[in-house]
């Protein structure tokens, strides 16, 4: 993708619905009774990967622009799929489903594409193995393919190592399938969705601080689920606003849950001129529309308890950081390395060709604003966010740039180069 500067722009926006929401919408509305609606689906090709994945085990679903339909099979409904499970590129799917198969009458295996299969597993088959769970890295490194077999769970108390959704999703998906009690604490809160959906859908889920206590159900019943906007896709537009002149964008409709809203408080604390509006409740999710202005940004430090809440969210502050006046330390945050790329060696490297004073730490990055960005040719190692973060970047620099790998963007946000030029 050839990406010029642009220096100004200006419109209002609706971005594609919450890719966390969307997939656990098709899992849940899979497992529950009856016949679910999912309204503003994102038909990103991780949540697609989702849908195929559900479909192969027996679940009928239907899809009509960004609507999905999900015939669910109940708690108890899954068949066996007659080959492997490929989850492609998203790791939510597979940490997720993994909990969910734990559980089921049926063995079966489960791969994707090449980046998944690097990814650490051990994460879920640690907690899963001691719910009695029969999960198994194939060739015995932890990571994908996994085995999964069919087995009796059991309920556990959890203290995870790290503040990961999928991490807990997974296990709160297997504890659908225990006669007790589990519940699961953190070191911090991470991302809520499960959750508030599992509530929705007539689970039992209570909250009690960083831990979350999951009592089983005998059914999960079928809902209607609108899903809001991804705050982290509306993130790409919030940083475009704020460091091009003149411009003023307004972006409908976001998810503005408190444990994904962390990008707002960053922002503003680097004096972005950002304003919540409209704001209201949607199946128990947060959403407003937010309205963002030229500013002149400062740095920050963004460390501790709000990283979890935008850990997705970091390659795009960089790029903030890179036009903020002064430094901004970005630490606590090594689950970086174990993201679609290792985000803390990419967006450095990548941000550095095109002039920025930036480096890399154990567990974040340091970055020296102010000093004028230019074109280059950069590549995005096929990771969705790294990819946006620098086209906006590129839209400021000096001069011409030259995106490679540019087609990852379709993983969480196949019209993003459409949504951008309108507002040019
Ligand atoms: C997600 C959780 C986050 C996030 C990922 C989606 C989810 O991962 O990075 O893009 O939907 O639960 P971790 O919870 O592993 O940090």
């Amino acid at each position: 993708m050839k990406i010029n500067p642009v220096y100004r722009l200006k419109g209002d926006i609706k971005v594609p619905g919450d890719k966390s929401i969307s997939h656990r919408a098709i899992m849940l509305g899979s497992v529950a009774k009856g016949h679910t609606l999912i309204k503003d689906f994102l038909m990103g090709e991780d949540c697609l990967s989702t849908i195929r994945c559900f479909k192969q085990m027996g679940v009928s679903i239907t899809i009509n622009k960004n609507t999905v339909s999900v015939k669910g099979n109940g708690l108890h409904g899954l068949k066996q799929p007659d080959q492997l499970l490929d989850v492609g590129n998203s790791g939510t799917t597979m940490r997720l489903m993994s909990g969910l198969l734990c559980g089921q009458e049926f063995d079966c295996s489960l791969t994707g594409d090449s980046s998944i299969i690097k990814r650490p597993m051990k994460r879920i088959i640690e907690p899963l193995t001691r719910m009695n769970g029969r999960i198994k890295s194939i060739n015995g490194d932890n990571r994908a393919p996994l085995y999964i077999q069919s087995s009796t769970l059991i309920n556990i108390d959890y203290t995870s190592p790290v503040a990961s959704a999928q991490v807990k999703s997974s296990i709160m998906l297997a504890s659908l399938y225990t006669s007790g009690i589990t519940t699961i604490t953190e070191p911090y809160t991470s991302r809520n969705h499960s959750e508030l959906m599992l509530n929705h859908f007539g689970g039992n889920v209570q909250v009690d601080g960083t831990k979350v206590i999951c009592t089983p159900v005998d059914e999960l019943f079928a809902q209607e689920v609108i899903v809001p906007s991804d705050i982290s896709s509306a993130a790409y537009f919030m940083v475009a606003g704020l460091i091009s002149k003149n411009s003023e964008i307004i972006i409908r409709d976001v998810g503005i849950n408190p444990t994904r809203a962390g990008i707002i408080h960053v922002l503003q604390s680097m004096k972005g001129q950002i304003e919540l509006d409209n704001i209201r409740m949607i199946n128990s999710e947060k959403v407003a529309d937010i309205i963002v202005k030229s500013s002149n940004l400062e740095g920050t430090v963004v460390e501790g308890s709000i990283i979890p809440t935008l850990i997705d969210e970091i390659p795009i502050i960089a790029v903030a950081a890179a036009f903020a006046e002064g430094k901004t330390i970005i630490k606590d945050a090594a689950e970086l390395k174990v993201k679609e790329s290792n985000r803390i060696d990419t967006t450095v490297n990548e941000l550095k060709k095109m002039g920025v004073d930036i480096s890399p730490t154990d567990d974040g990055m340091i970055i020296q604003g102010g000093t004028p960005l230019h074109g280059a040719v950069l590549d995005s190692y096929h990771d969705h966010r790294v990819a946006m973060s620098l086209t906006i970047a590129a839209l400021n620099a000096s001069s011409n740039t030259n995106l490679l790998n540019s087609k990852c963007i379709d993983i969480s946000y196949p019209t993003f180069f459409e949504d951008l030029k309108r507002l040019f």
